[in-house]
């Protein structure tokens, strides 16, 4: 619980006046976590090393956050709440309110939304706690927003599974710093906010050093709740053993080491004594059965039935690649089976700082648009670079993603342009929007010459 035994309400950060004690409180928070001896786990640079640090020796429970994987949302959650009682910890030391909560930024809810939020942007000087210089000036200006693509969580709240590389929550790994490919929700809006906010947000080494960090995770963490919240859809959490007994260590408000399992902080408001001003009062729903750990690992069955012989080097422009789709595409694609874009082997020294919007079967002309058919998502690079230098004992990889192209492909082998025809994939850079921009916008060149990306083979496989 909170340490009240209460439940307390998250709110959204631009309901609350420039002097509501939860954005003061957290201001004078920030700045006395940072006032402590750096060796504190209750210190500022402490709990972000906790996330990742490119500092060595590392120190306990440093690089530690969970990315490309199915621990992504349950780590975060973690991460949060142990993050929220310390700070709650420092604004009651500094005789604020005792039920103090994080506040979360709903860019999600587009227009000014998509702005950063005013107490972050001013006054713009290294005086305010809450100010960092490095993020992307437009955006710290507040002269320039995130376009649509990036805030909007819609089609990572339609996956209908939790599991899986294209699916809501990530694919089944063990422990994993720095995975190769991430869930929907992990993609878009994660990622792509990261990517757009730049400076420490950039990169997952430095991240969680910028205070917009915490109220990004809010958010996404409250998206979490939002999906199993859509009953009618029957969405779950895994009921995988190797997921609900999987436990994290973290350090409390008294820097104690503490350890939550998975499984521990599914019901927010009964277990972690919090929730979120969107959400309806609890009780949240029984939890679903526990399936036996053998008959969760069901076997899938892949197979490629398209890839491209070379990859493309990203620079800030729209490109195309056709994939070729063997012919014998047309038998195995029954009822019960769905078609993936893969884009592997994507390298980079950097992120860009840019986020792309993957097409496939782009009409000539046709203007990107985040209802079309033919959308599938975005293309970001957030943790590019720890990648190529993992901490620990992973080994050095390359990123991949993973797109549900399904509907795409049924609809083009209805028009028999399917097995044995060219898939066109096209990749389109995103930019930040001013003020009263429409959902379409947004598309437009963003050069990164200085900061290439290389893709590698873009492959389509069959998986029932
Ligand atoms: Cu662990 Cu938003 O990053």
């Amino acid at each position: 619980m909170n340490g009240n035994g209460a439940v307390l309400v998250r709110r959204e950060i631009s309901s609350l006046a420039l002097t509501d004690p939860i954005v003061t409180g957290y201001a004078r928070g920030v700045k006395r976590m940072r006032e402590r001896d750096p060796e504190d786990p209750t210190s500022w640079s402490y709990q972000a090393a906790i996330h990742g640090t490119p500092a060595t020796p590392a120190s306990k429970l440093w690089n530690q956050c969970q990315h490309a994987t199915w621990y992504f949302l349950p780590w975060h959650r973690m991460f949060l709440y142990y993050f929220e009682r310390i700070l709650r910890a420092a604004v009651v030391e500094d005789d604020g309110p005792a039920d103090w909560s994080l506040p979360y930024w709903n860019y999600c809810l587009g227009g000014p939304h998509a702005f950063l939020p005013e107490p972050f942007r001013t006054p713009a000087s290294g005086e305010d706690p809450l100010y960092v210089a490095e993020r992307d000036p437009r955006l710290n200006s507040g002269k320039e927003g995130l376009p649509e693509y990036v805030t909007t969580p819609t089609r990572a709240l339609q996956r209908p599974q939790f599991v899986g590389k294209a699916e809501f929550g990530g694919p089944r790994t063990g422990f994993q710093h720095s995975g190769e490919t991430g869930g929907t929700l992990e993609m878009t809006p994660h990622n792509a906010v990261h990517e757009f906010v730049g400076g420490l947000m950039g990169s997952p080494e430095t991240a969680a050093l910028d205070p917009i960090f915490w109220l990004h995770h809010a958010n996404i963490d409250r998206l979490w709740s939002e999906w199993i919240a859509t009953l009618g859809a029957n969405h779950q959490d895994p009921p995988d053993e190797a997921w609900r007994n999987f436990s994290f260590s973290f350090f409390d408000e008294h820097g104690q080491e503490v350890s939550l399992h998975c499984s521990d902080v599914l019901a927010t408001a009964a277990n972690l004594g919090y929730t979120y001003d969107t959400e309806p009062a609890p009780p949240p729903p029984p939890a679903p059965p526990i399936a036996p750990a053998v008959s969760a690992m069901k076997p899938t069955q892949r197979e490629m039935i398209g890839a491209t012989p070379d990859g493309v080097t990203l620079t800030g422009e729209q490109s195309t690649v056709s994939v070729p789709i063997a012919p014998q595409a047309a038998d195995g694609f029954g009822e019960n089976v769905h078609a993936y874009l893969n884009v592997e082997e994507i390298e980079g020294e950097r992120s860009p700082g840019v986020s792309y919007l993957v097409y496939a079967d782009l009409e000539g002309g046709e203007p990107p648009h985040p209802e079309s058919p033919h959308y599938l998502g975005t293309l970001s690079f957030f943790g590019i670079e720890r990648a190529r230098n993992p901490v620990g004992d992973e080994s050095p990889h390359a990123l991949q993603a993973s797109y549900d192209i399904t509907p795409i492909a049924r609809e083009l082998q209805a028009q028999g342009k399917w097995a044995g025809h060219e898939l066109p994939v096209t990749f389109a850079p995103l930019t930040l929007v001013p003020p009263g921009a429409g959902p379409t916008s947004g598309v437009g060149s963003n050069p990164h010459e200085d900061r290439p990306i290389r893709l590698g083979r873009l492959s389509v496989f069959y998986d029932a």
